[in-house]
């Protein structure tokens, strides 16, 4: 079917259009019937324009545009003019003008909406999922999605210029650790056979390092089936990068360098180079986080020094046990705290498995607390130096004999009530890097070494002789980019030499058999002349949250799951028929509902 074509999109029109014929195409946001006037809000992805069917004007229009509803879609040919005195809308780019209607013509028409599409549309997320096609509309995602996709093209620019090879990799392809489970795809074609999707294109990229491409990146969909939390998604995409004859401070520079023209050209904010560097035992320390938010102070403060030999058991049994006594403290703000508020914090300090919480106030040149009988002046006055105390000052303190618990416990607490307190600036962009993690992690359950990042990672060149040693003690060669507390991207330095490959699979005591069924591909790629090589990945869907300023993941995702995994439009996972489970030589044991 013919129609009138736009002249202009529905943001397009200024004042100095005033008294052109136009034509524009674009859904009905609103009808507002005024003083025996309709007006209409047209609407497309570039914005809203006042139109106007005036029976002084055209009296058959007029009477026609009764019929107008909310999100059918027109295409109206008119004059632009300016707004009457005092109408204008300083809100609006179009604000200034209307468009004065001589015909127009309905398109389609639209059943009444489940839900009115505007920015603050108060419908539940899973109504809007369900119908996410008019979700997308209301022009808040429309923005995030934009913004989306000028990060791809910044990448996509940048890494064009640095020499960087776009390449893509398997979708389909044999399962690599990245930590999360894999989603399966089993084979029709050979009985009992299982594709995996990627965790992460880890393996491949290696190869690609391996056959000689030297620089690589791919914007590209990863799966893990892993349990959900707001910034998580089963699947979501990569920046992923590898490169040749490197060292960490290179992919340093080279990420920098994105991260700088990334937020100058989608939000216009200048980052400042180079990032600070924080290793991971110090970020755990002073953050009691291995993803610090850098955007307020209440660093943790460790006081073993000052409360060693204290009377009280809490510390003295921490201490003993090789433990931390580490504190915080909430500047001039102890009057705030009640009681009850005390008692609540205390509840969620044991909530994250600490014994409970110490808490002083303050006052008059001392502390105030109900541990205070248990130190001596000298501890009481160094436990203030140590943490720059004023009076007026809360200072909380956890002690415990699982170091690692103990920070982490305290830098949650940390956030919570930096958010809380609005300590937060919540305009400012900080990003640094944590470096060297452990590059083992021992689990006291299976009583054995997990990778800490992945067993590809090489560890740091001095550490190596520790693998004979002391394996736990060993540092990685890798490094995590972290931006207002997020986690937004993760890396290393690989292995390429065949033999410590082995070795750091045989510390993950994996059995021999397993390793060449799993990684023997690897292996053997190595003793053919692989190049040093080293890269890193960017959670892509996480940069786009931060950039926007929002917290949920699925705000970025143009058809995102619930966070029961989920896609409420299409109703998937779902079930199949007999035949196609046949074909793939499934037989579906019998569950309970
Ligand atoms: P890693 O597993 O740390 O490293 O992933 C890299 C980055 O991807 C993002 N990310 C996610 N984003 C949304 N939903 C998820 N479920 C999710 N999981 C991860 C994070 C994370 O920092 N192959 C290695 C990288 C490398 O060594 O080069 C890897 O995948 O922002
Ligand atoms: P208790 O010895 O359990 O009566 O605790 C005495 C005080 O120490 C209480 O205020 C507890 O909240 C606090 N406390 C107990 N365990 C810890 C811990 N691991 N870290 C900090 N404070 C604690």
């Amino acid at each position: 079917m013919q129609f009138t074509q736009r002249t202009h999109t529905c943001g397009a029109l200024r004042a100095a259009n005033t008294g052109e014929t136009v034509t524009l195409n674009g859904w009905v946001d609103g009808r507002r019937d005024l003083g025996g006037m309709i007006f209409i809000d047209l609407r497309d992805r570039y914005g809203l324009t006042q139109v106007v069917f005036a029976p002084q004007h055209n009296t058959a229009v007029h009477k026609q545009a009764h019929e107008l509803r909310a999100e059918y879609v027109l295409s109206i040919t008119g004059t632009v003019q300016p707004r009457p005195e005092g109408m204008a809308n300083a809100d609006m780019p179009t604000g200034e003008i209307e468009v004065i209607v001589d015909s127009f013509e309905i398109l389609n028409r639209s059943d009444i909406p489940p839900f009115t599409i505007e920015d603050d549309v108060d419908a539940f997320e899973d109504l809007r999922l369900r119908y996410r096609y008019l979700d997308l509309r209301r022009p808040v995602l429309q923005k995030h999605l934009l913004l989306r996709s000028k990060v791809y093209q910044v990448v996509h620019r940048y890494f064009d210029e640095h020499d960087f090879i776009e390449i893509e990799t398997p979708v389909l392809m044999k399962s690599t650790p990245e930590g999360a489970r894999d989603f399966l795809v089993p084979s029709r074609i050979h009985a009992g056979k299982f594709y995996a999707l990627p965790q992460s294109p880890q393996t491949y990229k290696q190869l690609l390092m391996v056959a000689g491409f030297d620089r690589y990146v791919q914007i590209v969909k990863c799966f893990r089936d892993e349990d959900f939390r707001a910034d998580r998604q089963p699947e979501f995409t990569q920046i992923d990068l590898e490169m040749s004859f490197i060292r960490a401070e290179d992919i340093y520079r080279l990420i920098e360098g994105l991260m700088q023209r990334m937020l100058k050209e989608t939000i216009g904010v200048d980052l400042a180079l180079p990032l600070p560097v924080l290793d991971y035992y110090e970020a755990l320390e002073r953050y009691g986080s291995d993803k610090p938010d850098l955007r307020f102070g209440m660093e943790l403060v460790t006081l073993n020094h000052v409360v060693r030999g204290a009377e009280f058991k809490v510390f003295s049994d921490a201490l003993e046990a090789g433990g931390i006594v580490s504190g915080i403290s909430v500047k001039g703000r102890a009057e705030e705290f009640s009681r009850r508020k005390l008692d609540e914090l205390t509840e969620r300090a044991k909530d994250l498995g600490m014994g409970g919480l110490v808490w002083m106030k303050a006052a008059g040149g001392g502390l105030t607390s109900p541990v205070a009988k248990f130190l001596t002046d000298d501890m009481i006055a160094g436990i203030r130096e140590s943490m720059q105390t004023e009076d007026g000052d809360l200072i909380l303190i956890v002690a415990d004999a699982r170091r690692k618990l103990a920070l982490e416990a305290l830098g949650t607490l940390r956030v919570e009530l930096g958010k809380e307190l609005d300590l937060v600036d919540r305009t400012a962009h900080r990003l640094l890097w944590v470096v060297d993690f452990p590059l083992f992690q021992w689990d006291d359950e299976t009583q054995r070494f997990y990778a800490e990042h992945h067993p590809f990672t090489g560890p740091k060149p001095e550490d190596v002789p520790l693998l004979d040693s002391d394996p736990g003690a060993a540092r990685a060669d890798c490094y995590d980019l972290v931006w207002n507390g997020s986690e937004v991207g993760s890396g290393s330095i690989r292995i390429h030499d065949s033999a410590l490959q082995a070795k750091i699979f045989s510390i993950l005591g994996l059995p021999e058999a397993e390793i060449s069924e799993k990684f023997g591909f690897l292996i053997d790629a190595f003793r053919f002349g692989a190049p040093p090589h080293g890269g890193c990945a960017l959670g892509l869907d996480r940069i786009v949250t931060l950039l926007a300023g929002i917290s949920s993941i699925r705000e970025v995702i143009a058809f995102p799951k619930t966070n029961k995994a989920l896609s409420l439009m299409d109703g998937s996972p779902s079930t199949v028929s007999p035949d196609q489970l046949g074909e793939l030589h499934i037989d579906l044991r019998k569950t309970t509902p």
